[in-house]
């Protein structure tokens, strides 16, 4: 039996503690390495796709073709939502934020899932093939819906990221557009026990259901300080509006001692390596798409932010950039986390298989702050 945790355990935002074990990504956050399964991430994203990249995590190696071949048939075959989750997003009101509706659907697609409270290994690979299959489908779905136009039907003979862009646009996308959507795929995937990786293993430890860890898993996504960062990345470029007031803008809210979206982390006291990538990313899109003003105003944040900051180890991370790469991609700024979201799916679901396979309830103990032997007053007394 562990000994009880005493007050000297205690660690605010369990930035000291490790909670798992886990053979899926290695995060080296003073020289900046990422790696999936022990191969650097700059080397997937040059040579993998996300769907392979997918097998990796969630199977510890590389997949032979068949294997490769096997996975996208699956992942193909289950693509399409049931039509009572179509029928659900209907009924979501227009202007619900999409990462609302995107957990609001992924709970209520246990409802029609027989698998859904079946934990052994062969159920959970089965959903978590269906999570990664469905999720584009939710995001596209309800972005369709709530801009008033027909919800268009999944081509299974698309890989993820090109059948994404068609049930979003209704058109196939270019050829550039669908490889630069696959890649920040792979390098959203996983990412150590961030905070939206230990909700679902919170959740998924007390042998809840994968479903229900997902969804647990949306929740923490969005917040700000995760990877409602994109979002807010974009909303400051919005703010600044144009290159001349960028030095101005930044000088502001640091002074008034706020956050730069897209800075820092938690891990990283280096460049974030997936960051070097979308740099190089978001510049190439941008000048194909006439975003490069947006590019620049980004690369002079960067430069400002160097000279105050970097000495402290804050850099640009991952959602800086990947902003840049989204827009020029053509995608609502709200649709920016629930991309994040649908990459992160292969991530979520590998750990919660992981977890399962040698499962403890984490549950940790808390630090007492309150007072002891107070008498209970009557009310009439108070
Ligand atoms: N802009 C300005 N100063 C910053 C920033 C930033 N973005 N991030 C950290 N700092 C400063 C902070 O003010 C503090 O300074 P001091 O020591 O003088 O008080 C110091 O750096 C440490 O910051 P912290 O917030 O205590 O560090 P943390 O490890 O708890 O937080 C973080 C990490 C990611 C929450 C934080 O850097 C942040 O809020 N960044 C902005 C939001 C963001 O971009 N989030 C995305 C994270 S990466 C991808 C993902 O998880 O989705």
């Amino acid at each position: 039996m562990s000994p009880a945790p005493t007050e000297k355990n205690f660690d605010k935002g369990l930035a000291n503690t490790i909670a798992a074990e886990s053979k899926m990504s290695f995060i080296d956050g003073v020289n900046g390495v990422l790696e999936y399964v022990g191969i650097h991430i700059d080397h997937l994203a040059r040579n993998s796709t996300f769907e392979e990249s997918t097998f990796l995590l969630w199977e510890g190696r590389l997949p032979t073709e068949t294997e490769l071949e096997e996975l996208n048939a699956a992942l193909r075959a289950e693509y399409s939502l049931p039509p009572g989750i179509i029928d659900l997003i209907r009924t979501f009101p227009v202007d619900s934020p999409p990462m609302h509706a995107l957990q609001t659907a992924i709970a209520a697609l246990a409802l029609h899932d027989s698998d859904a409270d079946v934990n052994d290994p062969e159920a959970n690979r089965r959903k978590a093939i269906r999570l990664v299959a469905k999720t584009p489908a939710v995001v596209a779905a309800f972005d369709r819906f709530r801009s008033g136009k027909e919800i268009i039907e999944p081509r299974p003979e698309m890989d993820i990221a090109s059948n994404f862009l068609w049930m979003l646009n209704g058109e196939e996308p270019t050829e550039t557009m669908a490889k630069a959507l696959d890649v920040c795929l792979i390098l959203h995937a996983d990412h150590g026990t961030n905070a939206s990786t230990f909700t679902s293993l919170v959740i998924i430890s007390t042998l809840s259901d994968m479903y229900s860890s997902i969804a647990g898993a949306i929740g923490a996504l969005r917040g700000p300080l995760h990877g409602g960062a994109n979002e807010g990345v974009m909303r400051m470029l919005e703010e600044i509006g144009d290159l001349s007031k960028v030095d101005e803008v930044i000088e502001r809210k640091m002074a008034n001692k706020e956050k730069i979206m897209g800075f820092g982390h938690r891990v990283y006291k280096a460049y974030d390596p997936r960051a070097t990538y979308l740099k190089t990313f978001a510049k190439g899109l941008a000048e194909d798409t006439g975003n490069m003003e947006l590019y620049q105003m980004s690369n002079r944040i960067e430069e400002i932010m160097n000279e105050k900051v970097a000495a402290k180890g804050i850099f640009p991370n991952v959602d800086f950039y990947s902003a840049t790469t989204y827009w020029s991609l053509g995608l609502k700024l709200d649709l920016f986390t629930p991309m994040f979201a649908i990459a992160r799916m292969s991530g979520w679901t590998g750990h919660c298989m992981e977890q399962l396979a040698d499962n403890k309830l984490i549950r940790p103990g808390s630090s007492y702050t309150g007072p002891h032997e107070i008498p209970y007053v009557p009310m009439s007394d108070r």
